[in-house]
């Protein structure tokens, strides 16, 4: 008897301890739990939107991993709002959501909801960790980047679509599918241009001057060329120390005159260069854009695109533009007629630049079919 006492004793004190420990470990963990779920709701309330922040590549979840019908990312990069949502809420009317996905990339705080935008597909959609763009800088491209790495997140995103706040779609929802599905390749204006100059010798040996590509920056791109260029920890730096838009400085012309490389129509196309899958692409763009041919030489070097007004956006210039069949490259004397997996099809899908009088034009032209004005009332109302 004598002999258990101390084992008792013994046994309670480890019985103590163990309740001891038992809630220094709840304890801890409540307090993990705590801090994560601030972090967390911080983050969103920062963010002003509902999207979670995109994880590392390693994490990204696998093709197989979905069920249902491939979607089509819209990826929209505007500056603020986007002043034709009521055409796009007309051309996402009535399909079914499980085809598509929305993201866009705006200035930092942006919140597209009740207030600022008037179709409910584009609310929430602001990427949480968007970044202030310079026009034509890196920053523009890793936008882009920031755009697609938020949409492989999705694993039913198939087919990822660049579009600016003035682009429009041409025909409706389920030709646009049909099109981009059927085709097992990115479209990417692609081209040497040898009397350019925006190499700068400066990127070599990372980025060799024979994988210099110039093109447009609407693309739309397979998954596995989206990874590409998520993924590329090589060459976008490169761009992000040589490619600053050059300050023009009259006064002091000795100044060291920064390189514009104009990265928003190199980046993308000398990257899948690079990666040896230009065999992969259609090497043309699937977004139409006027250029001002009557412009002198002189103005040429700002050649600006042609902004489409109500007056300018009629029938038969849009159908002009939608029997477009080939696209020729001056400088590679190429001549790229249209095709989707090997069979002849219409170059565009798209086009920009649209004023909202345009916009509107397509609409009660009747671009997706019979117009219904109401829908319109509806919207803004
Ligand atoms: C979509 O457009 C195509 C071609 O313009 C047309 O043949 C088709 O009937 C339209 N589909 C719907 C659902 O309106
Ligand atoms: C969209 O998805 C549904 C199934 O959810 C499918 O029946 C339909 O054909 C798809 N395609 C288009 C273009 O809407
Ligand atoms: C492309 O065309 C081939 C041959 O006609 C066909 O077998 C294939 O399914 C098509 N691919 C897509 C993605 O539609
Ligand atoms: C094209 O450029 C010329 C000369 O700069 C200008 O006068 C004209 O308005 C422009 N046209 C369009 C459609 O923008």
């Amino acid at each position: 008897m004598a002999k258990k006492a101390p084992q008792a004793q013994l046994l309670t004190l480890r019985i103590a301890f163990l309740h001891g420990l038992t809630l220094v470990i709840l304890v801890s963990v409540g307090l993990c739990v705590c801090v994560l779920y601030r972090l967390h709701y911080t983050q969103e309330t920062l963010g002003g939107s509902s999207m979670v922040p995109p994880r590392s590549s390693t994490s990204r979840p696998l093709v197989q991993d979905f069920e249902g019908p491939p979607k089509i990312a819209f990826l929209f990069l505007v500056r603020r709002n986007l002043p034709l949502d009521f055409l796009w809420g007309s051309f996402f009317e009535n399909t079914d959501s499980a085809n598509f996905s929305i993201y866009i990339h705006s200035e930092p705080g942006f919140v597209f909801d009740e207030s600022t935008c008037r179709s409910s597909f584009f609310y929430g959609r602001q990427l949480s960790n968007s970044i202030k763009v310079k026009w034509g800088e890196s920053s523009m491209i890793q936008a882009e980047r920031l755009l697609l790495e938020a949409a492989l997140e999705d694993p039913a995103n198939q087919r990822f679509v660049l579009l600016s706040d003035s682009c429009v779609p041409l025909y409706n929802f389920s030709y646009i599918y049909n099109y981009v599905m059927a085709s097992p390749r990115s479209f990417v204006d692609s081209f040497l241009d040898a009397k350019e100059k925006r190499y700068n010798p400066k990127m070599s040996p990372v980025i060799p001057k024979e994988k210099w590509r110039k093109g447009s920056q609407w693309i739309t791109l397979v998954r596995k060329h989206a990874e590409v260029i998520v993924d590329d920890e090589v060459v976008f730096p490169v761009f992000k120390e040589v490619c600053k838009v050059c300050m023009r400085n009259l006064n002091s012309p000795l100044k060291l005159k920064r390189h514009d490389c104009i990265s928003d129509e190199h980046y993308v196309q000398t990257l899948l260069a690079m990666s040896n899958v230009e065999g992969e692409l259609e090497r043309r763009t699937l977004t139409y854009t006027e250029w001002n041919q009557s412009a002198t030489k002189m103005e040429r070097r700002s050649w600006h695109p042609v902004t489409f007004t109500y007056a300018s956006a009629g029938p038969q210039r849009i159908k002009g533009i939608k029997g477009i069949s080939h696209v020729y490259y001056e400088t590679e004397f190429r001549t790229e007629w249209c095709r989707v997996n090997s069979t002849s099809a219409p170059c565009f899908l798209f086009a920009r630049k649209f004023s909202e009088g345009a916009a509107m034009r397509l609409l009660s032209d009747g671009i997706f079919g019979s117009f219904d004005a109401r829908s319109l009332i509806e919207m803004t109302a």
